[in-house]
C-alpha cells in the first residue's frame, strides 16, 4: 500500500515535470516578437470624424475647465451615488481631481487632432499636414497642461486664469478651419483655408 502511494506520488511528480519541461521547451524555441517596424509602432486609427471628436471629447472635458468660471470647483457636491455620475465634477473624481483629468484628457485629445486618415464632417482631410494646424494642437496641449498645473495647484484663480487661455487655443483654430461663412463657402469648406 505504502509502495502504491510511493509510485503515485512518483508518476504524478514525473508527470508535472513533465509538464513543466514542455512548457519551457513550447516557449524557448519561439523567435523574439519582432520589434515594431519605423513608422508603425502606433496602432493609432482614427475612428470618429473630426466634429464626433470635437463633440465627444474636447466639447465635454473644456466645460468641465470652463465651469471654474461659474462655479467654485471645491464647492461642487457630489452625486448622490457618485459612482453613476455623467458630470466628473459630481462623480467619484470629484472636485480639483476632476480638473486635473479633464485638462490631461484635453492634452491627450490633441494627439488624436495629429492622426492621420481622419476626415472632418464634410469629408475633407483633417490637415494634420498644416504647419498651423500643428501649431494649434501644440497651443491646445500648452493650454491643457497649464490647466492640469493649475488644477494641480488647487487655485481658483489660476483655474479661471488657464480657462481663458484654452479659449483662446479653441478659438484660434476655430477661426482659420470652423468658422466659416456662406461667403467662404459654409460647412463644405471646413478644414480648408
Ligand atoms: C487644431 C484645430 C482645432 C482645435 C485646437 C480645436 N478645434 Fe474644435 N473644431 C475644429 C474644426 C475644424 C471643427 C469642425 C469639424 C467638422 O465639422 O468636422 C471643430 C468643431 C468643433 C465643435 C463642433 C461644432 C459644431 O459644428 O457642432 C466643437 C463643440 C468644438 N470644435 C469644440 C472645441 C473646443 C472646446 C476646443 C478647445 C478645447 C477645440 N474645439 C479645439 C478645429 C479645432
Amino acid at each position: 500500500m505504502r509502495l502504491r502511494i510511493f509510485a503515485l506520488t512518483v508518476l504524478v511528480f514525473v508527470w508535472i515535470a513533465a509538464l513543466f519541461c514542455a512548457g519551457i521547451g513550447a516557449q524557448a524555441p519561439k523567435p523574439a516578437a519582432a520589434p515594431p517596424k519605423a513608422g508603425s509602432a502606433s496602432r493609432a486609427q482614427a475612428d470618429g470624424n473630426l466634429l464626433q471628436v470635437m463633440r465627444g471629447i474636447l466639447f465635454t472635458n473644456s466645460n468641465v475647465i470652463f465651469s471654474a468660471q461659474s462655479h467654485d470647483p471645491a464647492a461642487v457636491k457630489r452625486d448622490d451615488d457618485p459612482t453613476q455620475s455623467t458630470d466628473p465634477l459630481k462623480g467619484t473624481y470629484n472636485g480639483w481631481e476632476a480638473f486635473e483629468n479633464s485638462s490631461i484628457a484635453l492634452a491627450e485629445a490633441a494627439n488624436l487632432l495629429t492622426i492621420p486618415g481622419r476626415v472632418c464632417s464634410n469629408g475633407k482631410p483633417v490637415p494634420v499636414q498644416n504647419a498651423d494646424w500643428i501649431k494649434f494642437v501644440q497651443g491646445l496641449r500648452e493650454a491643457s497642461m497649464a490647466s492640469y498645473k493649475a488644477a494641480k495647484s488647487k487655485s481658483t484663480d489660476a483655474i479661471v486664469d488657464v480657462s481663458d487661455t484654452l479659449t483662446t487655443a479653441c478659438a484660434n483654430c476655430h477661426d482659420v478651419y470652423r468658422e466659416k461663412t456662406p461667403a467662404q463657402g459654409g460647412m463644405a469648406a471646413r478644414c480648408t483655408k
